[in-house]
């Protein structure tokens, strides 16, 4: 069952605007320049991003997706059934049915920024689960939310494709709490976490030979010209990704290939060749790195899974109660 829209959270078209604006403006402003990574995910960078997910150069996805068919029943016998699922950053929902089909869910809510595109992934996955109650919440899952009634059902957070990756530390602590916090008592929390290897195999994942992770990267450009009046020269920046081993990240940056001056909503700026915006990290993580980080959040891993290769993990954590004590 889908609700009407009318029935879900309203995010003002406009009001997503001006802090599209508020941030593009103060991230041309601050050094090093950088813009967060929620503003890719307008239709066309959503498109795009389901793109990567196909790409050869992209493990991520099969690796996880592999995952989550091999060990669905083991999750469903930790899960149980009847839990209201809820899936942060859903996106085309692809992976979701993988799990739905294994857990028996109470109700699914997907929560996505890209309205249009989490409304035509719903519908579509309702058409596949028709007894399933669904939904869709549009948001900013890094914000506040306030989801539908529990109907007392425990929930499962699932939270895949590494997006916990994209967070810098204390940002990704503050949202494993937060989401303990929206999921409530007894909920659990599924999660894919990408681990750290070879940058051999690391870097073309995200610099694939057929230009998609590029044209997901200046997408960005387009879409400040498109919103915000900007007058971007996009021809003039290229896509870079680079493993920085010490932070143990993968970074995107748009860097422009000479001298180059705009405006944005009217406001002058400039880049000398060679500087660059930030747009992204992808922070990989030991299987140690990523329990430590689980429980910062307040998440007890309880069951961990990863491929032969060790490419990738996906955990599955309880929500606990932050302990005073050893
Ligand atoms: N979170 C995933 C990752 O870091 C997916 C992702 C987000 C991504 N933004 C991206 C992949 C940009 C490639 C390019 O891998």
């Amino acid at each position: 069952m889908l609700l009407s829209e009318r029935e879900m959270a309203p995010v003002a078209d406009g009001l997503a605007n001006s802090q599209f604006l508020r941030d593009v403006l103060a991230g041309l402003q601050t050094r090093p320049r950088a813009i967060p990574a929620r503003w890719f995910y307008d239709r066309r960078g959503s498109e795009l991003f389901e793109a990567i997910t196909e790409l050869p150069e992209y493990y991520p996805s099969r690796t996880e997706r592999a995952l989550l068919a091999e060990h669905g029943k083991e999750i469903a016998a930790i899960a149980g059934a009847g839990r209201v699922v809820v899936e942060f950053g859903s996106g085309s929902s692809a992976k979701t049915p993988l799990l739905l089909s294994a857990i028996e869910p109470a109700a699914y809510i997907p929560i996505d920024i890209s309205g249009d595109f989490l409304r035509e992934s719903a519908a579509a996955l309702g058409r596949s689960f028709p007894s399933l109650r669904i939904q869709p919440l549009e948001a900013d899952f890094t914000g506040p939310l306030s989801l539908p009634a529990a109907h007392g059902a425990p929930r499962l957070g699932f939270f895949p494709g590494s997006t916990i990756g994209n967070l810098v530390a204390p940002a990704a602590v503050d949202l494993l709490r937060a989401m303990a916090g929206t999921l409530g008592e007894s909920a659990l929390l599924l999660i894919g976490i990408d681990r750290v290897k070879d940058d051999k195999v690391l870097v073309p994942a995200y610099n694939d030979a057929s230009g998609v992770t590029a044209a997901f990267n200046l997408n960005l450009l387009h879409r400040i010209n498109r919103e915000l009046e900007g007058t971007v020269p996009v021809k003039a920046f290229e896509h870079l990704a680079h493993w920085n081993d010490f932070a143990s990240r993968i970074e995107m940056h748009l860097r422009a290939t000479k001298d180059v001056q705009f405006t944005v909503a009217g406001r002058p700026f400039s880049l000398k060749k060679g500087e660059t915006l930030h747009t992204e990290n992808s922070i990989k993580y030991g299987p140690r790195d990523a329990r430590v980080l689980l429980r910062a959040g307040g998440w007890e891993p309880v069951a961990e899974w990863s491929d032969r290769e060790s490419l990738f993990s996906l955990i599955l954590a309880a929500a606990s109660p932050m302990p005073s004590a050893p």
